[in-house]
């Protein structure tokens, strides 16, 4: 089944049923909050919150390691990610949705492998391309399906958040290849990779990032997150029903 972890903005999903909440225990703790299993018109789906019920949950304090396991007890095989994020680059702007190409990783101090020789066997898993090419292309057909433009060639800067950037880490990104700036994703691609889970990033530009904009970055994210998110509900629909064929 399709695991759906929601980020800011989706923390719930409007108008559709749930039909199970599932508090699970993992090894390495709890997840940020219960899964939901939802039923829309076309087929099943759980959803996981990633910053927990009630967006309570900084992205360094998230149990990434805790919700990747919970998705792989509840049989999730295919992972999509949705993140809000900051546009750093002329493409993709604000009020575009991208499904993440590449990343670079500046988070630090996170429990970030499940497979580093002391949680368990060291393991060098490959992370180029970090996102699952094949559901990528199936992500995108979705999407092109039902109409939503996605930009398929951004770059991901993750940042330690929970501030945002200067101005001058923001050049720094640009210079670096990042064309999007976000605070999640990593570890969370990482340790999907390890738990043999299919991942991909869905990525709404809510704002303009530090240093590109004279305006109130929390003002730009206010006014564009919910035209995003609406955005993301039409992609998750296209995709519950393409892949829950059960
Ligand atoms: N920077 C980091 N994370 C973000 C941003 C940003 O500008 N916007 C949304 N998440």
């Amino acid at each position: 089944m399709l695991g759906v972890i929601g980020g800011t903005g989706l923390n719930q999903v409007e108008g559709v049923e749930i039909i199970e909440t599932r508090s699970l225990s993992t090894p390495w703790g709890q997840p940020s909050a219960p899964a939901l299993r939802l039923r829309w018109a076309q087929g099943e789906c759980w959803f996981l919150p990633r910053h927990g019920e009630g967006h309570t949950l900084a992205p360094h304090r998230i149990n990434y390691r805790a919700n990747i396991h919970a998705l792989r007890l509840l049989g999730v095989r295919r992972v999509l990610a949705v993140a809000a994020v900051g546009g750093i680059a002329s493409s993709p702007v604000p009020g575009d949705l991208a499904l993440v190409e590449d990343l670079i990783d500046y988070t630090w101090g996170r429990a970030h492998s499940f497979a580093d020789g002391l949680a368990g066997p060291l393991q060098h898993i490959e992370f180029a391309p970090p996102f699952d090419p094949a559901w990528r292309a199936q992500v995108a057909d979705c999407a092109t399906r039902c109409g939503v433009p996605l930009v398929t060639d951004a770059v991901l800067g993750v940042t330690q958040g929970p501030r945002l950037e200067t101005a001058a880490e923001i050049r720094r990104l640009a210079k670096d290849g990042c064309t999007l700036v976000g605070m999640t994703t990593m570890p969370e691609a990482a340790l999907a990779k390890e738990a043999g889970l299919s991942y991909a990033t869905l990525a709404v530009v809510v704002n303009p990032a530090a240093g590109t904009t004279d305006g109130s970055i929390h003002a730009a994210i206010e006014a564009s997150l919910g035209a995003g998110m609406a955005q993301v509900h039409r992609v998750l629909e296209a995709l519950v029903g393409a892949t829950d064929q059960a």
